[in-house]
């Protein structure tokens, strides 16, 4: 059987003073999840970044990652950071396409595909974020939105490996009010089908598709079993057509095409390490 490798990401946006940054991260360090069988990043303020790094010295559990980068290399473009800057400092990963980066910047499609196209050479891992408005979902658009924002950054894609998709559907973010897990599997069950449409099914069945929008420790609490059981397309066919049968537990890290959690809030509370351990 195949199975996929959680990711779960803390997003600080932009929150936070430089003694909380410390604070948080000594809470969260030596939470000793094995980055063979988990990998964990948090998304600081960039200008935290160098704090944060010295803070996680040594801890390999934790990786860190910007929230966005530019869509060009280095040179006269002010306020900018470049995908070779990020990697240059040591930095893992980066956040692409979020929706607060499409709705309060103005980031088109173009833009997102562009920046990921960006990272090109610099093995930078890209977090992709794509994800629905409540107008849309209300419409019956879901799956359209995603496939669109999907099919505008496929094509610059050239090392799958170094992708993971996170699911934000946009009401869902800060509001507290959560995907049910229906919402949430259905959705990445499509997400899925698209890539295996467009790149095929190896590509489809080992990227990382997690989830994101008022995640918490409680919602999203993942049991190793479930995590790690068989995820063939089969079976998320299955568990798509069964419509989440009633009884299936209501943790949405039990769900097959949830490899795991994008968190926002509840990443800036101690608390965070609470989704990693039990997957850890
Ligand atoms: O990127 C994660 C974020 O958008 C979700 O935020 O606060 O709803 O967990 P939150």
């Amino acid at each position: 059987g195949m199975k996929r490798k959680p990711f779960v990401g803390g997003n600080w946006k932009c929150n936070g003073k430089l003694s909380g940054v410390k604070e948080l991260l000594a809470a969260f360090k030596g939470i000793g999840a094995d980055p063979k069988s988990v990998d964990v990043a948090i998304f600081a303020p960039t200008l935290h970044i160098p704090a944060a790094q010295d803070c996680l010295a040594g801890d390999a559990a934790i990786q860190l990652g910007v929230q966005n980068m530019s869509k060009t290399g280095e040179g006269a473009f002010t306020g900018e950071v470049s995908a070779g800057q990020v990697a240059d400092c040591g930095l893992k990963y980066v956040l692409v396409g979020h929706s607060e980066r499409r709705s309060l910047y103005g980031e088109t499609d173009e833009d997102c595909a562009a920046k990921t196209k960006a990272d090109g050479s610099h093995g930078l891992t890209v977090v992709f974020c794509i994800g629905e408005s409540l107008a849309e979902r209300q419409s019956g658009k879901t799956t359209d939105v995603c496939e669109k924002q999907m099919k505008a950054v496929i094509p610059v894609i050239s090392d799958w490996s170094k992708i993971v998709i996170a699911y934000e559907p946009v009401w869902a973010i800060g509001t507290g009010v959560v995907a049910t897990p229906l919402q949430a599997q259905d959705t990445q069950y499509q997400v899925r089908r698209c890539i295996r449409d467009e790149c095929g099914a190896e590509i489809a069945d080992s990227v990382r598709i997690i989830y994101g929008g008022s995640a918490n420790e409680k919602n999203c609490k993942a049991e190793a079993d479930s995590v790690s059981e068989l995820v063939t397309p089969q079976r998320s066919k299955l568990i798509h057509d069964m419509v989440i049968h009633p009884s299936t537990s209501d943790a949405l890290g039990e769900l097959p095409d949830v490899d795991g959690f994008l968190v926002g809030g509840a990443s800036l509370k101690p608390t965070f390490t609470e989704r990693i351990a039990p997957i850890a």
